[in-house]
Parts: structure tokens; C-alpha cells; sequence
């Protein structure tokens, strides 16, 4: 008999209190295979406890790295065993970052076999960019049966012009150019925090990457590269989750830990709506003081509005007085939260990649069901808010990428637990 298990929110409370992020989900699902490009041992501090790091950590030892990972503390990581390049059908299913395995394979060893990546349902999710780097640094690189192969006797440095901003294909091509021989310039990159904390690592192993953060990243490729310790950024789509959700349930949050400029897309948004965010160094407060205007939201890439908050802010909307029109533009099906945010009473109509929300008075309590990692930030985000009783469901979304989460949100007050069931 298969036992699952559902969150069980009991909605209303103000969250009120002091919270610590995690380490970044995406910045360490690209930190992690790079390790295969040292030479030596690495240690990555700050990598947090969530289902997509141990799916990351399988496939190293499946590729014969070993790895001592003692969860919310450090990951450390011996690669110098490595001696497989195919990542199977069944550990790449479990999560998009799966594919940076090419990158990393390909930089390691001229050869990588990777099964065709799984990860959310939120669109088509090709990966023609990274093929089309991968090949123009010379590789021979193709999409057969569900597996991506590709190879190269000796990679060269070349430029690389993506025809959309692609953060996926960014961090592969970055992997697979460090140890490349010449230059590589990618034009058209992605400028999301993460691009800039895997740079970082990378130059911290001895790479040397010039411009991450910016649209034209210059990658000079090294021989070699040694092992280090680092620490990954604190993880901005959590740091923003808990944002709304303390603006959600009219609470008085600090988050601590986190990096208030990479959140200014969110805190902008927020301040329209007339909730009070203050700054500070290395924390942000978020606090109720009157009630909500209605805002337009647009996804976009970093550092505008990010597609990864865009499903909890329409939770947050669903309140707020007026209409909010929220455009997604990054992804083609990211929409799939508001038919369980009707089913708690929220207004909501979709039309092609426009949601239009009228704010109604309060979300009332549901069985609803997560159908992809912030879908279940959505929900969790209106569970707290109705009144009632929520029953979240497929859990496993969530677990992929939020660290001990209903701990932190009870911890600031939230009647919130997990049951098993059958
Ligand atoms: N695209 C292409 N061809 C490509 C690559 C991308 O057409 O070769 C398109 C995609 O279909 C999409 C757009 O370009 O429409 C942007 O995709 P991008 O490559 O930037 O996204 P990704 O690498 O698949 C990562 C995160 C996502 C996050 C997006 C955007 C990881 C593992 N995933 O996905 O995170 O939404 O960047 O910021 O880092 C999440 O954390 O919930 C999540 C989905």
C-alpha cells in the first residue's frame, strides 16, 4: 500500500516573526555539476535540504564521484573517481537540472550522454540553445530517442549569440566553454543572480569568466581547475515566497539572510500595493498597513519580474482590491495554479498567457492538488491567507525545491502540518 502525504493549513493567521532563507535551489542545481570540472575535492556550503539537491547527488555517485552530503550544512564533493557519462532516463526525469550534466560531461570528458531532463510542466522547454553552443564550441551534439549525446575531441572558444535570453542554456554553455581552449563570448546571456554565483564558483576553482550579471559574458578557458569551498547565495524565489506570504496574511515578517537587491522586482510590486517592505543589509521586513491595491504584473527575465514568483503573487492578488492583469511571458503554461485558486473562490480568468484576477473579499479553505513546484507556492500562499481548511496534495513539487517549509511558516505562527495518507 503506497502512503502519501498532504499539508494541512488551517488559514488566517498573520505570520509574525524573524526567518532564515535557504541557500539558493538554482544556484546550486548549476554549482553541483560543475564540481565534475575540478580536479580536486570541492565543498559547497549552503545547499539546501530539498529533493532536487539529493537527485543532483545521486547522479554524481552514479557517475562515480563521492560525495559526503550532511543536509542544511555542506555538500562536499571528490570527483576524481568520475569515469561514467551517461546519465539514465530515470534519475534525469526527476529534475530539469539534470541537463547541466552535458555541460559539465562535455567540459570534463568530451563526452556526455544525458536522458532528455525532466523538471515542471510549464511549457514546451526546448533546449535547441544549448545544443546549438555546445555545438558551435564544436561539438557534435544531438537529441535522439529521448537522449541528448554529445562530443568533442577538443572544444574551442568561440562566440555564441543565444536567440533568447535562456538561463538553462547559459549555465551549460558557461560549463562547457571553462575549460575550452581559447576564448568564448556569449552574447544575448542571461543576468540572473545564479549565472553570477556560478561565475563566481568557477573563478573560485581557478576559471576565468568576466561580465556575469551582464548580457556579454567572456569566458577565457583554463587547462585546469582546482577544488574550493563556497558558499552558494541565499535562495531569492523562497526569499520572495515568504515575502507574499507575509503580505498575504496582513503578518510582520523579517527574512534574514537573503539579498534585498536581488529582490526589487517583487519589493517594487509590493510597495504598489501598498504593502510596507524595508531593506536592511542582509534582511528584508514585509508588514501590513492598509489594504491592498490591485497591480499589473509581466514576467520577465532578471532583473525584471520573475516568472518563478509569479504563481504566489496571483494568490496575492486574488485579494487585493480591483483587477490585476498578470501577464506570463517566460513560460507558455504556468497558469495551471489559478484553476485550484478558483476552487478556494478566487476570480480568475485566463486568456492565453494573461491571467485577469478580480480581487474578491477572502479565499475560503479546499482540497487542492500542486501541479508543479510554485503551483505549490501558489497554494501554500492561499491556504494561509482562507479561511478554513486547505488539503494540499502531491507534495513531492513542493519538497523539490523548499527547504522545511511548513517548519518555517509554523515557526512564524502558521497552523500548518503534513499527515500521511492512504
Ligand atoms: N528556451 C528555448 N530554447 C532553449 C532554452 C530555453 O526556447 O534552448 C525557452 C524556454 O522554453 C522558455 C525560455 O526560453 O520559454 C526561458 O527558459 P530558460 O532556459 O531561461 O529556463 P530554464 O533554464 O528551463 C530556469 C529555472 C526555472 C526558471 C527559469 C527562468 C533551473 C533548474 N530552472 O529554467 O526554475 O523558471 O530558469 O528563470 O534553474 C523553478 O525554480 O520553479 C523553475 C522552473
Amino acid at each position: 500500500m503506497v502512503t502519501k502525504e498532504r499539508l494541512l493549513i488551517n488559514g488566517g493567521n498573520p505570520l509574525v516573526g524573524e526567518v532564515h532563507v535557504s541557500g539558493g535551489k538554482n544556484t546550486s542545481a548549476a554549482v553541483i555539476p560543475a564540481v565534475l570540472l575540478a580536479d580536486d575535492v570541492c565543498t559547497i556550503e549552503n545547499i539546501p535540504d530539498i529533493e532536487d539537491v539529493h537527485a543532483l547527488a545521486d547522479i554524481l555517485v552514479s557517475l562515480g564521484a563521492k560525495v559526503d552530503y550532511e543536509p542544511g550544512v555542506h555538500i562536499r564533493i571528490d570527483p576524481r573517481g568520475i569515469d561514467g557519462w551517461q546519465v539514465d532516463y530515470r534519475k534525469a526525469k526527476k529534475l530539469r537540472a539534470s541537463y547541466y550534466f552535458l555541460g559539465a560531461l562535455l567540459g570534463r570528458c568530451g563526452r556526455a550522454e544525458v536522458a532528455y531532463p525532466g523538471g515542471c510542466k510549464i511549457g514546451s522547454r526546448p533546449i535547441d540553445q544549448h545544443l546549438k553552443g555546445f555545438m558551435a564550441l564544436g561539438a557534435e551534439a544531438e537529441e535522439r530517442g529521448g537522449i541528448i549525446t554529445a562530443k568533442a575531441e577538443q572544444l574551442l572558444g568561440t562566440d555564441i549569440f543565444f536567440d533568447m535570453v535562456t538561463v538553462g542554456g547559459t549555465i551549460n554553455v558557461m560549463l562547457a566553454a571553462v575549460k575550452a581552449q581559447g576564448k568564448t563570448v556569449i552574447y544575448n546571456a542571461a543576468k540572473e543572480p545564479h549565472i553570477v554565483d556560478l561565475a563566481n564558483f568557477l573563478n573560485s576553482m581557478g576559471a576565468n569568466i568576466k561580465g556575469a550579471g551582464t548580457d556579454v559574458i567572456r569566458i577565457k578557458g583554463v587547462p585546469h581547475l582546482h577544488g574550493t569551498t563556497y558558499a552558494v547565495i541565499p535562495d531569492q524565489i523562497e526569499t520572495g515566497t515568504l515575502m507574499i506570504a507575509a503580505a498575504a496574511t496582513r503578518g510582520d515578517v523579517t527574512i534574514t539572510g537573503c539579498i534585498p537587491t536581488h529582490m526589487e522586482a517583487l519589493t517594487a510590486k509590493l510597495l504598489e500595493m501598498g504593502v510596507r517592505v524595508t531593506d536592511m543589509d542582509d534582511a528584508i521586513r514585509v508588514r501590513f498597513q492598509q489594504a491592498y491595491r490591485a497591480v499589473n504584473v509581466k514576467t520577465q527575465v532578471y532583473p525584471g519580474f520573475p516568472t518563478d514568483l509569479q504563481q504566489p503573487m496571483c494568490a496575492l492578488l486574488t485579494t487585493a482590491h480591483g483587477t490585476s492583469i498578470v501577464q506570463e511571458t517566460i513560460f507558455e503554461q504556468r497558469f495551471r495554479h489559478i484553476d485550484e485558486l478558483s476552487r478556494m473562490g478566487a476570480q480568475v480568468r485566463v486568456m492565453d498567457r494573461t491571467a485577469i484576477i478580480e480581487g474578491v473579499a477572502q479565499l475560503y479553505g479546499a482540497p487542492v492538488t500542486t501541479t508543479d513546484l510554485r503551483a505549490g507556492a501558489a497554494l501554500l500562499v492561499a491556504g494561509l491567507m482562507a479561511q478554513g481548511t486547505t488539503e494540499i496534495y502531491e507534495l513531492e513539487y513542493i519538497d523539490r525545491g523548499y527547504e522545511h517549509i511548513e517548519d518555517k511558516l509554523r515557526s512564524l505562527g502558521a497552523d500548518i502540518h503534513r499527515e500521511a495518507f492512504i
